[in-house]
C-alpha cells in the first residue's frame, strides 16, 4: 500500500506530490476507535479516581464560588482558532472524498485567521499567561507513573489533584502544537503556489522535490488533527469534562469542581482583595 502519490518531474526524476488520501479515512477511523474504547472503557471497567488527601486541610471559604480559569482574550483565542481549524478541515478533506467546490480560497483565508491567531497567542501565553502551566512538570511524571502502577495493581500512594491543567491536556497541547506548527509552516509556503492577497504566486520558490515534502508534511498534519480534533470534541462533551467546558464558555469553574480535581497548592488562584467574601465571591479574571 502506497501512503504518499508519486509523479515524475521534467527531468525524469520520482518525486511525491500529496499524501494518499486514504489516510483521511485511516485517522477518522483512528479517532472513532479510540472515542469507543474509552467510552467503553469509562462505563464498564475504570475505578473511580482516587487522589491523595491533602496533608493540611483546606478551607473552602477560602476558595471562591467561581474559580477564574480562561481570560476572555484566552477564550477569544480558542474559539477563534476552533473556527478556523473546523473550516480549514472542512475546505481541505470534503473535496477529497467526493464533495466538490472551490475550496482553495476559503482554505486560505481561514489558514491566515489560524496563522495570525495562533501566532498572537504564543505572544499572549508567554507575556501575559502562565507559561509554565501548559508542560509536565516532576510531580505530574511521578504521577503517571504511579496511575500506571495502580492500575496494574501494585500498592503505591495515590497521586496527587492536578494543578491547572491535568498531565493528558498538557500532552494533548504538545501534539497539537507539533501538528499545528507544521500545517502553519508549510501552509504559509504553500501560499505562494496559489494566487492569494499576501505576496506574488512564485511556484519555483523550491524544487519539486521540497514542494512535494512540503505538501506530504502539510497533508499528513492535516490528517492528524482529524483524529486530534475529534477526540479533542469527544472529551469536551463527555459528562465529567463538561465542567471544564463551560469554563472555556464563561471564563470560571465551581469551587466544587475546583476543590475535587484541582491541587490549590499546585494551581494557586489569584483573589483581588476587593471580591472575597466570608462565603467566597465571584473572583475577576
Ligand atoms: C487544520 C489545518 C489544515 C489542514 C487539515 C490542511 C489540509 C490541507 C490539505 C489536505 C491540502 C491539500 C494538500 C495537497 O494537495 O497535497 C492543503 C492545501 C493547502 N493548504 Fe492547508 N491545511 C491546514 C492548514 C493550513 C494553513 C494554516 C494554511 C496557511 C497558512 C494552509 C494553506 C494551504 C494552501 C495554500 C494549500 C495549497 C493549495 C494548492 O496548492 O492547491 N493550510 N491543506
Amino acid at each position: 500500500m502506497n501512503l504518499l502519490q508519486w509523479a515524475i518531474d521534467p527531468w525524469g526524476k520520482i518525486v511525491p506530490i500529496h499524501i494518499a488520501w486514504l489516510l483521511i479515512w485511516v485517522a477518522a477511523i483512528a479517532g472513532l476507535l479510540f472515542v469507543i474504547a474509552h467510552a467503553i472503557y469509562v462505563r464498564y471497567f475504570a475505578k473511580p479516581r482516587q487522589f491523595r488527601p491533602d496533608p493540611v486541610p483546606i478551607d473552602p471559604a477560602k476558595i471562591p464560588a467561581y474559580v477564574p480559569r480562561h481570560s476572555l482574550v484566552a477564550r477569544a483565542f480558542h474559539w477563534i482558532m476552533a473556527a478556523s481549524m473546523f473550516t480549514l478541515l472542512l475546505t481541505a478533506f470534503l473535496p477529497k472524498v467526493g464533495i466538490q467546490f472551490d475550496w482553495v480560497t476559503y482554505h486560505w483565508l481561514a489558514g491566515a485567521v489560524l496563522t495570525v491567531s495562533v501566532v498572537f497567542h504564543i505572544f499572549h501565553a508567554s507575556f501575559f499567561l502562565d507559561f509554565w502551566s501548559i508542560w509536565p512538570d516532576k510531580i505530574d511524571l511521578r504521577d503517571a507513573q504511579r496511575r500506571i502502577l495502580r492500575f496494574v495493581g501494585k500498592p503505591v500512594p495515590p497521586p496527587e489533584r492536578f494543578a491547572k491543567y491535568p498531565l493528558e491536556n498538557k500532552l494533548y497541547h504538545g501534539a497539537i502544537i507539533v501538528a499545528g506548527l507544521s500545517v502553519i509552516v508549510t501552509g504559509v509556503f504553500m501560499m505562494s503556489r496559489v494566487r492569494t492577497i499576501f505576496f506574488p504566486r512564485n511556484p519555483y520558490l523550491f524544487s519539486d522535490m521540497s514542494w512535494g515534502m512540503m505538501y506530504v508534511l502539510h497533508g499528513l498534519a492535516g490528517v492528524g488533527l482529524i483524529a486530534l480534533i475529534m477526540v479533542h470534541v469527544y472529551f469536551g462533551i463527555r459528562p465529567e469534562k463538561r465542567p471544564i467546558t463551560k469554563s472555556m464558555i464563561f471564563g470560571w469553574m465551581s469551587r466544587d469542581f475546583y476543590l475535587e480535581e484541582h491541587d490549590p497548592n499546585r494551581w494557586v488562584i489569584k483573589i483581588p482583595a476587593s471580591s472575597q467574601t466570608s462565603t467566597g465571591a465571584k473572583a475577576e479574571d
